[in-house]
């Protein structure tokens, strides 16, 4: 089965609700030409309502930053996936580097959250990646297959949607993006991995997103790989210029 590329936008802490609207629009726009690439957008939790309204009928599908595991409780400052559901989301990201380095989420946590996703019919992305000393000290596989086995126990690929983004963590936000060498070897180990918790049909079939850095400049040569399915975009995902070009990535 062929695998569509995803390309997905993850605005983090930006844009009110008014800037939201207008970026939202512009990728409406933008995904309109864009055949055979699926389109996604997380922006903050708050301008979410509004953003729907935008994305409506539209082929931008609309995403969670993160997800609670449970669906209402005593959990402050978290969001359930109903809570999502309602506002029109598909998907959620869970495990972003930032969620897991400055708010300090294990891979424990991370499974609780992909697991919650699946439970309430979100489809999770599950981001993994090395941080710089654990690839100079040649632990880049190693801390994949941690991440992935982690985010992933108990779960049946067989029968869950799911994406993976491969997103080394020193090249998120830096300005520095992995060659596109560096990239497709990671992407070719997940797929490898995620084979062996399932099967390797099963595998063939998941897409596994790239970012860190990813721009106009770069998205065409590591979208060209034959293991990278699609990008995670942050900074880039901003400007409806940039994400725009990304989507209409060349082939
Ligand atoms: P960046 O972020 O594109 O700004 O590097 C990517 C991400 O954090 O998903």
């Amino acid at each position: 089965m062929e695998r569509i590329p995803l390309i997905a936008g993850n605005w983090k802490m930006h844009a009110t609700i008014a800037e939201a609207e207008r970026l939202a629009a512009a990728v409406v726009e933008a995904a309109r030409g864009a055949a055979g690439r699926e389109v996604m957008i997380a922006p903050p939790f708050t301008a979410l309502p509004a953003v729907a309204k935008v994305v409506a009928g539209s082929k931008v599908a609309l995403a969670g930053q993160n997800v609670c595991w449970e669906a209402q409780g005593a959990f402050t400052g978290e969001i359930s996936p109903i809570m999502l559901r309602e506002l029109g989301c598909s998907m959620a990201i869970v495990g972003h580097s930032e969620r897991r380095h400055v708010f300090g989420e294990g891979d424990a946590m991370v499974n609780k959250r992909l697991r919650g996703a699946l439970r309430f019919d979100l489809t999770p992305v599950l981001c993994v990646g090395e941080t710089i000393e654990e690839r100079e000290a040649g632990r880049t596989f190693e801390v994949l297959e941690r991440q992935v086995r982690g985010g992933l126990a108990g779960v049946d690929l067989a029968v869950s949607p799911l994406v993976v983004a491969y997103e080394p963590v020193w090249a998120i936000g830096t300005g520095k993006t992995a060659t596109i060498s560096q990239a497709q070897e990671a992407h070719a180990h997940v797929r490898d991995l995620l084979g062996r918790l399932s099967q390797k049909k099963i595998a063939a079939q998941l897409r596994i997103l790239y970012g860190g850095s990813v721009k106009p400049e770069n998205a065409d040569d590591l979208l060209r790989q034959p293991d990278i399915d699609g990008a995670l975009v942050g900074g880039a995902s901003l400007s409806p210029e940039s994400f725009g070009r990304i989507i209409n990535f060349q082939e």
